[in-house]
């Protein structure tokens, strides 16, 4: 994607440096290739004359059954995507020409879809969060505050990025309150939720509101493998199938293969299994990572610490992280500057970090936390 603000260009360069905090991937130990190469042979052999050929904009049919009967809803609400972004496009492009309006974000928030909706020209407001996530009670405020009507709120209400928090459930249950009063369109985006290393999850905003006016992402790059480029959408009945139409528009149909990959995966039963590996070693991951923040960052610190996801947000109060970050790539550790993950123009986030523990090992961890600090 083409990138334009000094905050994401600093994103690229530092992707190339030995202990990388910097980018949300998986280490290559969490892809689990030969399981993944097996199902491709088999799918392309037993299923071959439909995945190689052009078929349904909404996806191969047998995983786009599995999600509906995951999230019980019928299968024409469930369109599967080339990963959660590219449905990212296609949602708000659909609803700013249904609702034209500014887009409500949380502040911090994922800085590729501030990017795509900078580059449309969209207002985006930006809410306050806390370690309990996103406040309903802002977005209320904030709705009241104008008489024109916002497109829709964008939100990752568990193990966010990039901050790794998670909205509590009396705010979800006060989110869902907000959101009904002023009938406002939601998209909660939830990739990392099954992610979880510890903890009871707290039920979607989704299943809290009913799917009138939430739709909800998820993505398979986490728990699966982000090769597949495999995500879907549970969207509202009255959406499906302009969403629909808007990927048939794109692409007339997506990458079957894949997606026929990933139903295999799951046929074998091997979906759960590998969920729980990844838990695992993303858990000794964070603990390595937060350990390591406790024992050298310490003071005038504060870090969230998230019960799974990839990502923890430190802030390093007084410290200006966008210098920091090109005197940690020097010095050989990667980090992206918070300034990144908040609308251009705001100003916010000159003191925060995003720090993905997702990638490295937990040793290098401990090495590169150890290091950032001694560049404070
Ligand atoms: C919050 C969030 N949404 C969506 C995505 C996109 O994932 P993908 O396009 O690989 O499904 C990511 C990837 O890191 C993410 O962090």
């Amino acid at each position: 994607m083409p990138t334009t603000t000094p905050s994401s260009r600093s994103l690229d360069r530092v992707s190339a440096t030995p202990i990388s905090f910097a980018r949300g991937a998986p280490a290559p130990s969490l892809i689990p290739a030969e399981e993944l190469a097996e199902c491709a042979h088999e799918v392309a052999r037993r299923d071959g004359a439909t995945v190689f050929a052009y078929g349904p904009g909404g996806g191969y049919a047998p995983l786009r059954e599995w999600v509906a009967e995951r999230h019980d809803v019928p299968t024409e609400r469930v369109v599967l995507t080339v990963g959660g972004l590219q449905g990212f496009v296609f949602y708000a492009a659909e609803q700013l020409v249904r609702r034209p309006g500014r887009v409500l974000v949380e502040a911090p928030s994922y800085d590729r879809p501030l990017k795509v909706l900078a580059r449309e020209g969209v207002e985006i407001v930006a809410l306050p969060m806390d370690d309990e996530g996103l406040d309903p009670d802002a977005l209320d405020a904030e709705l009241r505050s104008r008489s024109d009507p916002a497109s829709f709120l964008y939100t990752i209400p568990t193990f966010q990025n990039p901050s790794g928090r998670s909205l509590s459930p009396e705010r979800r249950a006060r989110l869902v309150e907000v959101v009904r009063e002023h009938e406002l369109a939601v998209l909660e985006d939830d990739p990392y939720g099954l992610v979880r290393f510890e903890g009871a999850a707290p039920p979607s905003l989704l299943e809290l509101e009913g799917g009138t006016l939430v739709t909800y992402t998820s993505s398979f790059s986490k728990t699966v493998a982000p090769g597949v480029r495999t995500g879907y959408f549970v969207l509202p009945q009255s959406d499906a199938s302009g969403f629909e139409e808007r990927a048939v528009s794109t692409y007339i149909s997506p990458p079957f293969l894949p997606e026929a990959i990933v139903w295999e995966f799951i046929r074998r039963g091997r979906f759960e299994p590998n969920l729980e590996r990844v838990q695992d070693e993303l858990r000794s991951r964070r603990d390595a990572m937060l350990h390591a923040l406790e024992l050298h960052v310490g003071e005038q610190a504060t870090w969230s610490t998230p019960e799974g996801g990839y990502f923890v947000w430190l802030d390093l109060e007084g410290t200006d992280t966008n210098d920091l970050a090109a005197r940690a790539e020097e010095a050989g550790v990667a980090i992206v500057a918070g300034a990144a993950f908040f609308p251009r123009e705001s100003g916010l986030g000159g003191s925060a970090a995003r720090l993905a523990f997702s990638y490295e090992t937990p040793e290098r961890i401990g090495e590169g936390i150890e290091l950032l600090a001694s560049l404070r």
